[in-house]
């Protein structure tokens, strides 16, 4: 009895620190976008990740904020998250294994952040498909894109615009990328490796990007080397005449690793084409052979059937267990 009274007490105190807790957190609006749950803590003053919000919540808008770093804690509540936009909050610090975890992530914003170490982890995230790294102050980006080599994320969309880079992350093969923003950013480097692994890529966005480069022939090169794989005007403004550049062959190792690319793409188109078309059409192939079947199966019952029954005998059947149990 006396623990019983204890414990409740115990309870009452943790709920009522909990309730405080939570009534000085701002609030956020909680919704449905499509289809999924989602808070928007967007512009809330927020200093801290919030830790009253449902936590099977999956996209939390958190743009705006004072947050000024982030912790494994602090989104350890949160493992259904899809979406989490941290953008203009000035953060400083993230740690190694901050996102560890979020396994259903698919699209993070960092942008804004200042003097961030962005962590390897990100780039091991099984589902994180957009990526958001824009304006960073002093960013690691290029060093931490080269050493997490090679990048399993399946990452299709990665903003690295007005980052203050001065050359492209050689990023090895990611065959997933489709959208690569890298406006606003003042390039003393720029090749063919550059992009010799992303044979995927569909959409390069190089808006403002300003180039002092010691060879300036190289960035002929690289457009030279992207209309070969199908990009239709030439992406980088070189401000170059181009008969002042010699034709030279590719490099044989870009050569190489547009192949090993285009194979591992290959592969990849196969298995989504397995998993999105093959695989629904042959479950709607084995519903449609049961449906036949169980009507056959029926339709020969039916037809098996005595035309007719004899009364009679089908009630003694019936009632004769039931008169065994009488007796006894
Ligand atoms: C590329 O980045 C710039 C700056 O962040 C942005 O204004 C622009 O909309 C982006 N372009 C695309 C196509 O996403
Ligand atoms: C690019 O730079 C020009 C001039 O500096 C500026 O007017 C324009 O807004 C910039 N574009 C973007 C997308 O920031
Ligand atoms: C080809 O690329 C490799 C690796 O980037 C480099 O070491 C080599 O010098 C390049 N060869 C030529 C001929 O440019």
């Amino acid at each position: 009895m006396r623990s019983f009274v204890v414990l409740v007490a115990l309870i009452s105190i943790l709920e009522t620190g909990n309730s405080t807790d939570c009534k000085n957190e701002p609030r956020c609006q909680i919704s449905r976008v499509y289809g999924m749950r989602a808070a928007d803590c967007s512009d809330r003053k927020f200093k801290y990740f919030p830790q009253c919000i449902r936590s099977d919540i999956e996209v939390i808008d958190l743009a705006m904020n004072r947050i000024r770093k982030l912790r494994f804690a602090d989104l350890e509540r949160y493992r259904n998250l899809k979406a989490l936009y941290l953008q203009d909050n000035a953060l400083a610090k993230l740690e190694e294994d901050t996102f560890d975890g979020l396994d259903d992530l698919t699209g993070l914003d960092i942008s804004g952040a200042s003097h961030v170490k962005i962590p390897p982890n990100i780039f091991r995230l099984p589902s994180l498909q957009t990526l958001y790294l824009s304006q960073q102050m002093n960013s690691n980006i290029v060093e931490v894109l080269e050493t997490t080599k090679p990048i399993t994320c399946p990452l299709v969309h990665l903003d690295i615009s007005y980052s203050e880079i001065e050359r492209l992350p050689e990023m090895g093969l990611l065959p997933t990328l489709v959208k690569y923003n890298v406006s606003g950013n003042n390039l003393f480097e720029l090749g063919v490796k550059h992009f010799s692994g992303l044979c995927g890529l569909r959409h390069l966005i190089t808006e403002n990007v300003s180039l002092s480069l010691t060879k300036p022939c190289e960035c002929w090169n690289t457009n030279r080397w992207l209309i070969s794989k199908g990009f239709k005007d030439p992406p980088f403004d070189c401000q170059l005449k181009d008969n002042l550049c010699e034709e030279v062959p590719f490099n044989s190792s870009d050569k190489e690793n547009y192949e090993k690319c285009s194979i591992l793409l290959g592969e990849i188109a196969r298995r989504s084409l397995l998993k999105k078309v093959l695989l629904p059409l042959a479950t709607v192939m084995l519903v449609i052979l049961l449906c036949i079947f169980c009507y056959f199966r029926r339709r020969r019952r039916y037809l098996e059937q005595p035309s007719y029954r004899i009364p009679a005998e089908e009630e003694s059947m019936n009632s004769l267990p039931l008169k065994k149990i009488e007796n006894s």
